[in-house]
């Protein structure tokens, strides 16, 4: 697999998906056969927004995979005092051999792919999250048995950076995916003029729409995420009243497949995008999908920084 970096789903092939899906699952199987593979590597870890997952998930792999991980919080260090991308890039490649970034502005990970010679992750912009839609799509290639294709996952809710991720990876995988939103909420034009493009080459369904029973009707899996992200809090009590009657609940549930799963990206609030019954119910995936994040995230590492 010939790539520098890991900046979107959208940039890697099919066959390419799968085959990190197949060493995340045998990674996840023997952990202990990879514990020398980035020995002696380090991977710096800047994050501008908060995280429990990333953060955790990335340093305990990059410790699993015999390396390890700064945290370098923005705010700490000269990058968050004005100190170009370009000159942190340049400087960060001389010390480390890959870098993991959670930024608000999307084009702070680009930069800093096109300017460190070192590996680059997407940690999370406010674009999009495609360590976490991999995670998600290899989560229900697990619980289908390895085979998603001609499945359906419906995305209820903002058209956020998980709904970008997730509009991506569905024709990687073979997956028609629903994207249901309030009015004005909607996802990015340009992501979807992208989505729509790879979902007719792939031969799989992109649907968007303003009904939650659309989306979820027939659906294997049913996804939300919050309704204000990070960055949006100044927003929350009016996206709080726009998304009024956007809960995915039993009822909602109740029309997706019996064996259909939920998943949810977490953080999570409970009462506001699903239901308490819905998300520590029979049906929901959430901690399994949560622990993936880590069996995926050393499978990526694996793939670019392995010597
Ligand atoms: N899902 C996710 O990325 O969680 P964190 O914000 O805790 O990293
Ligand atoms: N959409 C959320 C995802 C958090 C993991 C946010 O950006 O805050």
């Amino acid at each position: 697999m010939r790539h520098k970096d890991f900046i979107e789903i959208h940039d890697y092939t099919a066959a390419e998906v799968l085959e990190i899906f197949a060493l995340a699952a045998e990674m996840k199987a023997k952990p202990k056969k990879f514990r020398d593979a980035l020995e002696g590597q380090t991977l710096a870890m800047i994050f501008e927004k908060s995280s429990t997952r990333t953060r955790v998930s990335f340093e305990a792999g990059m410790f699993q995979l015999g390396g390890h991980a700064l945290f370098l919080s923005a705010r700490d260090i000269q990058l968050g005092r004005g100190e170009p991308i370009y000159d942190t890039a340049k400087v960060l490649a001389r010390y480390v051999d890959g870098i993991m970034a959670r930024t608000f502005a999307h084009k702070t990970v680009t930069d800093l792919a096109e300017y460190a010679s070192v590996p680059v992750i997407n940690g999370l912009t406010d674009l999009s999250h495609p360590c976490q839609a991999m995670t998600d799509y290899f989560t229900a290639w697990e619980k289908f048995g390895g085979e998603l294709k001609g499945r359906k996952l419906a995305y209820v809710g903002d058209g956020n950076n998980m709904a970008h991720s997730l509009m991506f990876g569905a024709p990687k995988v073979g997956m028609d995916i629903a994207v249901a939103t309030p009015a004005g909420y909607g996802p990015d034009p340009g992501v979807i003029a992208q989505a729509q493009s790879d979902a007719q080459d792939a031969g799989t369904k992109l649907i968007l729409t303003h009904s939650i029973e659309e989306a979820v009707e027939g659906a294997d899996v049913v996804e939300t995420d919050v309704w204000a992200s990070m960055g949006q809090e100044d927003e929350a009590e009016k996206r709080r009243r726009d998304f009024e009657g956007w809960m995915i609940d039993a009822r909602f549930m109740g029309l997706a497949r019996k064996e259909a799963v939920f998943m949810h990206c977490l953080p999570a609030h409970r009462g506001e995008e699903v239901s308490a019954d819905v998300i520590d119910g029979a049906q929901s995936v959430i901690y399994d999908e949560a622990e993936n994040r880590l069996h995926i995230q050393k499978a990526i590492l694996h793939a670019l920084m392995k010597k």
